[in-house]
């Protein structure tokens, strides 16, 4: 839903609509009151820490993968900061146990390697072992971290059970924008081999990728799959979803700078680039929904939409619109919060996006961050 005016932004930019986040969080509020269960920001999915005072108030903490993400939990958002990596280094852990609340290890030989030194630098810490049901329920390989040969997470096989000393809980993320079916076929797996050991800890964290924010997710099911979980463990339950907090409230408005005759169709090249503004969209990959467009042929004009990277396979898909395009049309993809701003580059040097809020209440757009030629530099020596 597009409630701001994108001929009112100047492009590329993203513009995240505050009202639409809150409408999220609000739905994840819910979660917490009916199941007492504790939720994070996964960051890896969405860091906009401008928006950390809005988030906050609704969620308890967030979720990192690497000390500076820890550190933008701890410096920016208020709440708890569970830190979790296929793998710590020397270094790493010594930065990220001083800004983290959890540390999950991945593996028996980490938690022995670093358990102490940890908490050395940081009293309080509580430790988790991540765990890998062997449960795949993804349909995409890279995305599912059961996939047979995944790295992610302690298999049974492997499971110490003499080494839990010190391990107050359990971890698994085994999900990918799904509903909570399978995350029911995941608790079930998971419990069948590790619930006789859930009586020794105090935490279960469920990991990311329920999309719980969408229209067709069964809430009520999330909810009551959560209660009788902690009917059956007397256990604090944490979820760290980073998809579903800022799922359809984001946007990348972009315009269009050059149109070309193609030998199959016209292309028209946008100030954007999939490589390096959307690069989701060629790992993932996916074709994002581009508002008042069809597929190609459906409407009158049909466009191939490509980025200003001298990138071949800089395309980010085929649409159709009503009208004509032309040097100077906005286009403006949906869905562009998460997993598009912490993912962006500067391949080519070309800018990174200006990021804005919309805020519906005073139905303004502020610009919250330009980059230039020093944001490119500083990555480079
Ligand atoms: C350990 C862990 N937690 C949470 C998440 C967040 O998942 P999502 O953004 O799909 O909800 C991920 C995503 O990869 C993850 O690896």
């Amino acid at each position: 839903m597009l409630n701001f005016d994108p001929e009112k932004v100047k492009t590329p930019a993203f513009v995240v609509d505050k009202g639409l986040l809150i409408k999220n969080l609000e739905v994840l509020e819910k979660v917490k009151k009916e199941t007492g269960a504790k939720i994070l920001l996964a960051l890896k999915g969405f860091a906009m820490f401008s928006l950390a005072p809005v988030i906050s108030k609704y969620l308890n903490g967030t979720c990192a993968s690497s000390p500076n993400e820890a550190r933008l939990g701890r410096e920016e958002f208020k709440g708890e900061v569970h830190s979790y990596a296929a793998a710590f280094s020397d270094t790493d852990i010594l930065k990220i146990a001083k800004y983290s609340d959890h540390i999950i290890f991945n593996s028996f030989y980490q938690k022995d390697k670093f358990l102490d030194k940890a908490r050395e630098i940081n009293k309080s810490l509580s430790f988790g072992i991540r765990i890998n049901p062997e449960e795949s329920v993804g349909s995409i390989p890279i995305y599912d971290p059961s996939a047979p040969g995944s790295r992610l997470g302690v298999r049974f096989e492997n499971f110490d059970e003499n080494n839990l000393s010190n391990i107050e809980g359990l971890h698994f993320h085994c999900l990918c924008e799904q509903n909570v079916h399978p995350f029911i076929v995941v608790l079930r797996a998971f419990e069948e081999k590790f619930g006789k050991y859930l009586g020794k800890m105090k935490w279960m964290n469920f990991g990311g990728g329920h999309h719980i924010t969408r229209k067709d997710y069964d809430v009520e099911l999330l909810c009551k799959t959560i209660n009788d979980f902690k009917k059956r463990y007397d256990l604090e339950v944490y979820l760290e979803p980073g998809e579903a907090v800022a799922l359809n409230t984001g946007f990348m408005v972009s315009t269009v700078l050059d149109v070309i005759k193609g030998s199959d169709m016209k292309i028209a090249v946008l100030d954007t680039s999939a490589a390096a503004h959307m690069p989701d969209v060629m790992e993932m990959p996916y074709r994002p929904f581009a508002i008042d467009s069809d597929f190609p042929y459906e409407k009158k004009h049909t466009y191939r939409l490509a980025g200003l990277s001298c990138l071949a396979g800089d395309v980010i898909g085929e649409y159709s619109f009503d009208s004509e395009l032309k040097p100077g049309s906005k286009i403006v993809f949906t869905d562009m919060a998460h997993y598009t701003m912490v993912k962006t580059n500067t391949f080519n040097g070309i800018n990174l996006p200006d990021i804005n809020i919309y805020d519906p209440q005073t139905d303004k757009i502020e610009l919250i961050r330009e980059f230039g030629y020093e944001d490119f530099k500083s990555r480079l020596s």
